[in-house]
C-alpha cells in the first residue's frame, strides 16, 4: 500500500509528459526562470520572446539557425547563447532534462504563437 502512494507523483508526472519524454510544464517553468543557467540579468526568456515572438514555427526542423551575425547548427546553441548574453547565466548541458524540456516548450510555443498559461506580467521572479 504504501508503495502504491509512493508511486502516485510518478504517474502524475508521466501523465504530463509528451510523447516524445519532455516535460512541457517544465519548459514553460524554465521560460519564466530568470535565474535559469544562474543567471544574474533579471531577464527571462520571456522578457524578449513573450508570446512566442522570433520562434520561428519550424524550430524543430531547422538546420541552421542565425543569431547575432553568427549561423548555428543546433538549437541546444541557440538556447544556451540566448542564456549566456541575455540572461548572463551559464549555459545548460545539451543533454540535460533542462534542456530538453525548454527545447519542447520552445517547440511548441514557436507553432501555436500563444500560450494561455503564461502570465502576462513575465518572469516569474
Ligand atoms: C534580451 C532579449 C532576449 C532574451 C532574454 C532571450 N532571447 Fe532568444 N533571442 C533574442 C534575439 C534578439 C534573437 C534573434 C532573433 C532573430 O534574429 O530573429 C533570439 C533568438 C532566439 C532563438 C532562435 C530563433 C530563430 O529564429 O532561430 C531561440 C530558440 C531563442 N532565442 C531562445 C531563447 C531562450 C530559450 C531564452 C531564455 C533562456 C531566450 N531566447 C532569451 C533575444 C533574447
Amino acid at each position: 500500500m504504501r508503495l502504491a502512494y509512493a508511486a502516485i507523483p510518478a504517474i502524475v508526472l508521466l501523465l504530463q509528459t509528451t510523447a516524445h519524454g519532455a516535460d512541457l510544464d517544465n519548459g514553460r517553468r524554465l521560460y519564466l526562470d530568470p535565474t535559469l543557467g544562474g543567471g544574474t540579468a533579471g531577464k527571462c526568456c520571456f522578457t524578449c520572446h513573450e508570446q512566442g515572438r522570433d520562434l520561428p514555427a519550424d524550430l524543430d526542423r531547422r538546420t541552421s539557425f542565425p543569431l547575432m551575425g553568427n549561423t548555428m547548427g543546433k538549437l541546444a546553441d541557440v538556447v544556451n547563447s540566448c542564456i549566456e548574453m541575455a540572461l548572463r547565466g551559464q549555459g545548460l548541458d545539451p543533454q540535460s532534462k533542462e534542456m530538453t524540456d525548454l527545447i519542447a516548450y520552445l517547440t511548441w510555443l514557436g507553432k501555436s504563437q500563444h500560450d494561455p498559461a503564461l502570465p502576462a506580467t513575465g518572469c516569474t521572479r
